[in-house]
């Protein structure tokens, strides 16, 4: 089906009280992991691209892709820009034709963040394309920058004037997680997750969830959490995937067929992660 929008999608999540799995893709083949995973699942889904990604091919590259996989499909499909670095950015992936987009203004300060991002949401509205933004500081490398040691957690009373002023369609919120993989297990912080939940009303997003236990994840979708975002352990699956056809056959030369490899992983993780969310026959 053509794309949709992340608008109902996540409102459909947060009154059924699941999330829709985000998944970062960087190629052809994890594109279709994604979708097949997502046909076969019958579950909504989002993929989404980093600056870094962006860079790499190109928004309407990416944009090319995820749309025939879309439109071969029969569920409902999101493209989403992740962690928006630019008002310049995240106008340019509206016009390619995102049918989502962050801005990350959350290394700023709050009033420039403010600022930020109601600048893109109000640039985006007319379009009725919705606007996820960030505060607090979700720790760890995501992308080109890095978000230092996360301890800058959401303050809900700010996360409530925050989401006011601007004009936000969802927002990802710091509680503990940190984008990468953990050197421990990463405590979440459930209780704040909740204190956010009862004075903000649009849907709340979780980064940084590869290496975050299932159970973890199932808390903070109870607590309120609408979309979970997958990507270090997408890229270790498919890389994994590879890794193992070379070694065992190391003249191959068909990237596509070490690539299928890679795919399989990657559609592997991602069923289990569709099933975690909950959101299994959403579609
Ligand atoms: P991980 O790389 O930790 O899965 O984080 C993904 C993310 O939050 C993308 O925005």
């Amino acid at each position: 089906m053509p794309f949709v929008t992340t608008k109902k999608m996540l409102q459909d999540a947060q009154d059924g009280h699941y999330a829709v799995g985000a998944f970062n893709v960087e190629n052809m083949e994890m594109v279709m992991a994604v979708i097949e995973a997502a046909e076969e699942m019958n579950a909504p889904v989002i993929m989404q691209t980093t600056p870094s990604t962006v860079k790499y091919a190109g928004l309407d590259y990416y944009l090319a892709n995820v749309k025939a996989a879309a439109e071969r499909a029969d569920i409902p499909v999101a493209l989403h820009l992740d962690h928006g670095s630019s008002y310049g950015l995240a106008m340019q992936a509206l016009r390619t034709g995102y049918t989502s987009i962050m801005i990350d203004g959350s290394h700023e300060g709050f009033e420039d963040n403010v600022v930020l991002t109601k600048a893109v949401v109000d640039a985006c509205r007319p379009s009725g394309i919705p606007v996820e933004a960030e505060l607090g500081k979700v720790g760890g490398k995501e992308d080109d920058l890095d978000g230092g040691d996360g301890d800058g957690y959401t303050d809900p009373n700010q996360a409530k004037e925050f989401v006011e002023r601007t004009g936000a369609s969802s927002l990802a919120v710091a509680i503990g997680t940190a984008h990468g993989l953990y050197k421990g297990e990463p405590k979440l912080e459930q209780e704040r997750l909740s204190n956010i939940r009862q004075v903000v009303s649009v849907p709340l997003v979780l980064h940084g969830a590869s290496g975050v236990p299932d159970e973890a994840v199932r808390e903070a979708i109870r607590r309120g959490i609408c979309k979970v975002n997958y990507a270090t352990e997408l890229r270790i699956a498919y890389s994994n995937g590879i890794k193992e056809v070379l070694k065992t056959d190391p003249d191959i030369i068909d990237p596509k067929k070490y690539g299928a490899i890679g795919k399989k992983y990657v559609k592997t993780f991602v069923m289990e992660k569709i099933r975690n969310c909950g959101c299994v026959n959403k579609g």
